[in-house]
């Protein structure tokens, strides 16, 4: 390639020729600092239990779920993300706001062992604890009911907050839950712990092993449409960003990752808080297939995946490849 008109030649490839080289004008570099590893601990379970359709990620035990963690901070990573698999579920969700629930033993338990290496996140959602399986309360006539929704958010997002949670993840995409968490946070006295929005969530397919991984299916057939957004909106996604940062997000998420890397662009061009991104289940999923029948190199598109999440502006990644990259990158 020749620049254009301009004489001397600009040749790029000098600048590749080397490993040193190419060291020295990397752009972008994955830390074991970005990583953040989402958790699964179910309550009343003997034995940590295999998620079928993602090799390698398991249901926890407290026990094995505290023995996770504990491995996390050895490698250097800085946070988890903790989702709960109830033993029981109704209509309300009560298991999302029960003190002694899944998710506050295990902050508690959690922060015994690790103390303040470790930032602790939980995801803010009820599917999990619902019997229909939707992220909100549901109406008379069946539909999610966005306020009545926001009152059991915050009460989970204070129930979390008691057990010493450090931030609270709300991922229900209800409008104004940013808001209403943060103000039940301030008035039960607990306005350090922050928000972390999933704030631009859309309603993706490739959360399709998460479902297996917290046993949830949505009764009747159903789908999160009428909440997360539609993979069609790019710009959607900027107006849901500002409106969590003006409610008072900490830091704002946008989730899949690899399938939006041009929202994840925009968002951190137009906003000044951290800005994360989810490499979802489905994500993980695929690499892990075609990486089991030797079709890919997991550890080598595992870390491009992660090394473009970040390229296009992702500060941090949820990402079930945490523990592995980090083996790698202390290598
Ligand atoms: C909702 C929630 C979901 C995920 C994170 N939080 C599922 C959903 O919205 O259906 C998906 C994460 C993944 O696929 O890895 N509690």
């Amino acid at each position: 390639m020749s620049s254009i008109g301009s004489f001397p030649e600009r040749r790029p490839r000098r600048l590749r020729r080397t490993p040193a080289l190419r060291r020295l004008v990397a752009e972008t570099e994955i830390s074991v600092n970005d990583l953040i590893a989402p958790l699964f601990v179910k309550e009343a379970i003997g034995q940590p239990n295999p998620v079928s359709s993602m090799p390698g990620v398991v249901q926890h035990t407290l026990e094995s779920l505290v023995k996770a963690t504990s491995e996390l901070v050895t490698l250097g990573v800085p946070a988890v993300v903790l989702f709960g698999i109830p033993a029981h579920r109704d209509a309300t969700g009560s298991g999302a706001t029960d003190p002694n629930g899944i998710v506050p033993l295990a902050l508690r338990a959690v922060r015994d062992e690790v103390g303040d290496s470790l930032v602790l996140i939980t995801d803010c959602c009820l599917d999990e604890y619902t019997d229909h399986g939707h992220c909100g309360l549901l109406d008379a006539s069946g539909r999610v009911a966005n306020d009545a929704t926001l009152e059991r958010y915050s009460e989970m997002a204070t129930c979390h907050a008691a057990a010493g949670a450090d931030l609270v993840a709300p991922s229900g995409m209800m409008d104004g839950q940013v808001r209403a968490i943060r103000s039940s946070l301030d008035a039960e006295s607990y306005p350090d712990v922050g928000i972390l929005a999933y704030a631009a969530k859309f309603a993706s397919s490739f959360y399709g092993p998460f479902r297996d991984a917290v046993d949830v299916e949505i009764a009747g057939g159903g789908d999160r449409r009428s909440y997360q957004e539609d993979p069609a909106n790019g710009r959607e996604a900027l107006v849901e960003v500002a409106l969590d940062v003006a409610e008072g997000a900490d830091m704002v998420m946008v989730k899949p990752a690899l399938p939006y890397l041009d929202v994840i662009s925009e968002v951190r061009r137009r906003v000044d808080v951290p800005v994360a991104a989810y490499q979802v289940s489905g994500e993980y999923a695929m690499v892990k297939a075609a990486a089991g029948n030797g079709w890919l190199d997991e550890p080598a598109v595992a870390l491009e995946s992660l090394v473009a999440i970040k390229r296009a502006g992702a500060g941090s990644i949820l990402t079930y490849f945490a523990r592995d990259i980090a083996r790698e990158l202390g290598r």
